[in-house]
């Protein structure tokens, strides 16, 4: 099946959607992504997507060219004619195309919207029944991580590094604490059994899965602190996690080459796993 995607008001054939190269987000990476995850063809967790959408785009002064309601109707529309059943919605707005190049913001932006979705068995990875390994590198990213930018550079060259070392993700560290893996949240369980993960602030991108694991884990008794934690912290703990929506909930067994508790995903990771799940299941749209 061709797969279709939307452009500025069109859904196309993949191979006939085009962007012109005077873009701002080709040229400047001028532009804010998000990603939703789909279940049983339904949206997972999508208003907290949209509502860091709405925060991101207001932080670059950058206009959405539709209502979030229009968004919500194009990504079902996108599961539709793409027959997704499982997988992810990706949606990415840029400043558009202006000529000639400039840096300054045009006067009148015509900002260019683009959205495709892509299939993917999230809950049965076998990742998550395995673990995966990570990688640390040094954080080499802006000084806006709250902000979800396609100026992902770092975060290229961070997961390039974790696949060169037959590893899934890379624990970006800065002042010796990790602030969060390259495409997602980082979480530790401490020996006292406390959830451990970073509190939010521009040094991280707050994470809705990770928002979302945190309530989860809250009402069911659990402690849950957020502050900065090593690396060193991580081997000496339980068990280590990373969330986010392409993922969900998927323990860390290595760091480093080193392994976290016995090599193996823990129970709390495990049960987070399935606890996240059912809350995906129940509450899609
Ligand atoms: N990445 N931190 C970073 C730097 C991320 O890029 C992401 C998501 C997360 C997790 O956020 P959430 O739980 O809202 O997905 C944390 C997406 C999935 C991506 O770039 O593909």
């Amino acid at each position: 099946m061709q797969q279709i995607v939307y452009v500025d008001g069109s859904f196309v054939p993949a191979a006939d959607a085009k962007v012109s190269v005077f873009d701002r987000g080709f040229l400047f990476a001028d532009g804010i992504y998000e990603v939703s995850a789909v279940l049983d063809g339904k949206l997972i967790d999508n208003d907290s997507h949209l509502a860091r959408l709405q925060r991101s785009v207001g932080e670059i002064a950058l206009a959405l060219p539709v209502t979030l309601q229009r968004i919500v109707d194009i990504q079902k529309e996108l599961i539709a004619r793409n027959d997704l059943t499982d997988g992810l919605v990706y949606l990415q707005v840029t400043r558009g195309a202006a000529i000639p190049r400039d840096f300054a913001f045009p006067k009148h932006p015509k900002p260019t919207l683009v959205m495709f979705a892509s299939a993917k068995d999230i809950v049965n990875a076998a990742s998550a029944k395995t673990g995966i390994g990570v990688v640390t590198v040094p954080d080499i990213r802006w000084a806006r991580r709250d902000i979800k930018s396609v100026a992902l550079l770092a975060q290229v060259l961070a997961k390039q590094a974790a696949a060169e070392a037959g590893c899934a993700e890379a624990w970006m560290i800065e002042d010796g604490k990790v602030t969060e893996g390259g495409s997602s949240s980082a979480f530790i369980l401490t020996q006292d059994d406390v959830l451990v993960t970073r509190q939010n602030s521009s040094a991280i991108l707050p994470g809705c899965t990770r928002k979302a694991v945190m309530k989860l884990a809250e009402e069911r008794q659990l402690r849950v602190e957020e502050r900065a934690f090593s690396v060193d912290e991580a081997l000496a703990g339980k068990e280590a996690f990373i969330t986010s929506a392409s993922l969900f909930v998927q323990a860390v067994v290595t760091i480093d080459g080193r392994t976290v508790a016995n090599g193996k995903p823990g129970p709390m990771t495990t049960r987070l796993r399935e606890i996240y799940v059912e809350f995906a299941r129940a509450t899609a749209v």
